[in-house]
C-alpha cells in the first residue's frame, strides 16, 4: 500500500483539482486531504481522522455512504453490462426502469427523461432543448435565458454563464452574450432594509418584468432558477415568490427551468423543490440525490409541452442531434435504481422534513443571538450561517478576512465538515437526509464552539 506522503507528493505534483486556489496548492501552502472511506453521515481520511460529513460530499450522498444495497447493484450491472449506448433506441432493464421511477416521481405535467452524467451537462442539454424548441415554433428570435445572481447552474460555458457568481466569470470570458441575470430572492441582503418578505418578494418580480420589457419578451426563451438557492448561499425565497416569478413568465410565454440538482429527490423533505413551493416547470434538471453520487448521473426531465414540441420537430427535420457516449450509462442507471429504492426504504424525504426543522431550531437556539450572526436560515436540510460584522448595520465583513473560511476550519478541527460558500462569510450545512437528532447536536455543538473560537 503506498504511503500516505507519497501519495500527497503524487497529489501536488499530477492532479489538478476543481475550484482549488491552484498555486497555493502546488506550493504546499493548502492542505490536501486524502478520503478513504464512508459509513452513513461519517468519512474517515488517510490519517484515520473520522469526520461528520455535514454537506454530504457536495451535497449530493443523500442516503449516507456506505450502502451496500447501491454498491451491489453497481457490481451485478457492472458484472453483466458494464456499458452499452443509447442512441437510436437503446437502452437497458437498468435506465428503462430509472426513467419509470422517475416520471411517477417528478410532477404530472412531466413527460420524458434525458439522462447525462452531471448538473452542469443536464442544464447544457436544457439550454439547447429550449433553442431548438423555439426554432421550431418558428420564433428564432426568442433566446435568452434569464438567471439570478448568486443562482448556481454549473461551470460550463453556457452553465457557467447562468451560474451568477463572480467567481465562476471572472478571467473566462463569462457570460455568454445570451445569458441576462436578474436579482436574487435574498432578503437578508436586500437593499431595502424597510422592505417587508412580502414587498421583497414583489421587488424581485418587478425587476424580472422590468428585464423582461427592457430586452423585448420576444427575445427572451427561458427562466431559470434553483427552488432554493444553493451554492450562492444556501437562501430559500421569500413566501410568494415563486408564484409571482411564475406568473410574469407566463404572461411573456417565457419557459421556466427548475434546477433541482440540490433539491431533487428529497433534500427539502418533498421529492421536489418543485412540490414544495407550487412550481410548474417546463423542465427539471436533476443530478446529485438521482443516485446519492454513488455513479454520475443526471436527468433533464421535460414537460409535455415541451416534448410535444420536440417530437414535432424531429417529424419536420429528422432525428435529433444531442447526445452523450456515456448517457443512460448502465451503471449509473443501476445506483439511481437502488437509490430511489433506498430513498423509499429509508423514509428520507420525510426524514430530511423532520430532521431539518429540528436542526434549524437548534441552530438558531444556540448561535442566533451571537453579535456577529446575521442570519440562520434554511429549508429542509439545507441549512445556513451568515456573518456579519456588524449585526445593527447589517454590515459585512471584508472578504479578504475570508472569517467563513476560519469558522469551517474550526468546525473541522471539530470533527465536523461544513462547506465555507463562495461568496460572502456563510457557512453552509446541508448533510446526507439520514442524519439523525442526535447528529444534528453534534453539528451544532461544534458550531457553537466554532463561533466562540472564532469571533472570541
Ligand atoms: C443547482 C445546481 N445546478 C447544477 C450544478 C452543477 O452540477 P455538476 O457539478 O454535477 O456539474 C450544481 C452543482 O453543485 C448545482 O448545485
Amino acid at each position: 500500500m503506498l504511503t500516505n506522503d507519497q501519495l500527497s507528493l503524487w497529489d501536488r505534483e499530477n492532479f489538478f483539482h476543481p475550484s482549488t486556489h491552484l498555486a497555493q496548492f502546488a506550493r504546499g501552502e493548502a492542505p490536501n486531504r486524502i478520503i478513504s472511506t464512508g459509513e452513513g453521515v461519517y468519512i474517515t481520511d488517510r490519517d484515520g481522522n473520522k469526520l461528520l460529513d455535514a454537506f454530504a460530499g457536495l451535497y449530493c450522498v443523500n442516503v449516507g455512504y456506505g450502502r451496500q444495497e447501491i454498491a451491489e447493484a453497481i457490481a451485478k450491472q457492472a458484472r453483466e453490462l458494464a456499458y452499452y449506448h443509447a442512441y437510436v433506441g437503446h437502452g437497458t432493464e437498468a435506465s428503462i426502469t430509472l426513467s419509470k421511477m422517475i416520471m411517477d416521481r417528478a410532477p404530472g405535467n412531466m413527460s420524458k427523461v434525458y439522462f447525462g452524467l452531471s448538473g452542469s451537462d443536464a442544464n447544457e442539454t436544457n439550454i439547447k432543448l429550449v433553442w431548438y424548441y423555439n426554432n421550431i415554433l418558428g420564433r428564432p428570435e426568442k433566446k435568452k435565458i434569464i438567471s439570478r445572481w448568486r443562482g448556481y447552474h454549473g461551470s460550463g460555458l453556457m452553465t457557467g454563464s447562468l451560474t451568477g457568481l463572480e467567481l465562476f466569470h471572472k478571467k473566462f470570458d463569462l457570460p455568454l452574450a445570451q445569458v441576462i441575470h436578474t436579482e436574487a430572492p435574498y432578503y437578508f441582503r436586500r437593499t431595502d432594509q424597510a422592505q417587508s418578505e412580502e414587498e421583497f418578494t414583489a421587488h424581485c418580480a418587478g425587476k424580472l418584468e422590468k428585464l423582461i420589457l427592457a430586452e423585448g419578451p420576444d427575445t427572451v426563451a427561458a427562466f431559470i432558477g434553483e427552488p432554493v438557492l444553493g451554492t450562492g448561499g444556501l437562501v430559500p425565497p421569500p413566501p410568494g415568490y415563486w408564484a409571482a416569478i411564475q406568473a410574469v413568465l407566463k404572461k411573456y410565454d417565457i419557459l421556466l427551468i427548475a434546477d433541482e440538482v440540490v433539491t431533487g429527490f428529497g433534500r427539502l423533505g418533498s421529492m421536489f423543490g418543485s412540490d414544495h413551493y407550487g412550481i410548474e416547470a417546463d423542465i427539471i434538471t436533476s443530478a446529485k440525490g438521482l443516485t446519492s453520487a454513488y455513479a454520475p448521473l443526471s436527468a433533464s426531465i421535460i414537460s409535455g409541452k415541451v416534448w410535444k414540441v420536440l417530437e414535432d420537430g424531429t417529424d419536420e427535420f429528422g432525428a435529433i442531434g444531442h447526445g452523450w457516449t456515456y448517457s443512460a450509462h448502465p451503471i449509473g442507471a443501476a445506483a439511481g435504481v437502488a437509490n430511489l429504492k433506498l430513498i423509499d426504504d429509508m423514509g428520507l424525504v420525510e426524514n430530511a422534513g423532520k430532521v431539518g426543522s429540528y436542526f434549524k431550531a437548534a441552530m438558531t437556539k444556540a448561535i442566533a443571538d451571537r453579535a456577529k450572526v446575521g442570519d440562520v436560515r434554511g429549508e429542509g436540510l439545507m441549512l445556513a450561517v451568515e456573518f456579519v460584522e456588524d449585526r445593527e448595520a447589517r454590515r459585512f465583513f471584508d472578504p479578504s478576512l475570508t472569517m467563513g473560511a476560519k469558522v469551517a476550519a474550526a468546525l473541522l478541527k471539530r470533527g465536523v465538515i461544513a462547506r465555507a460558500m463562495p461568496q460572502g462569510d456563510i457557512i453552509g450545512f446541508a448533510p446526507p437526509l439520514c442524519l439523525s437528532n442526535a447528529e444534528a447536536d453534534k453539528i451544532v455543538g461544534a458550531m457553537q464552539e466554532a463561533v466562540e473560537e472564532v469571533f472570541a
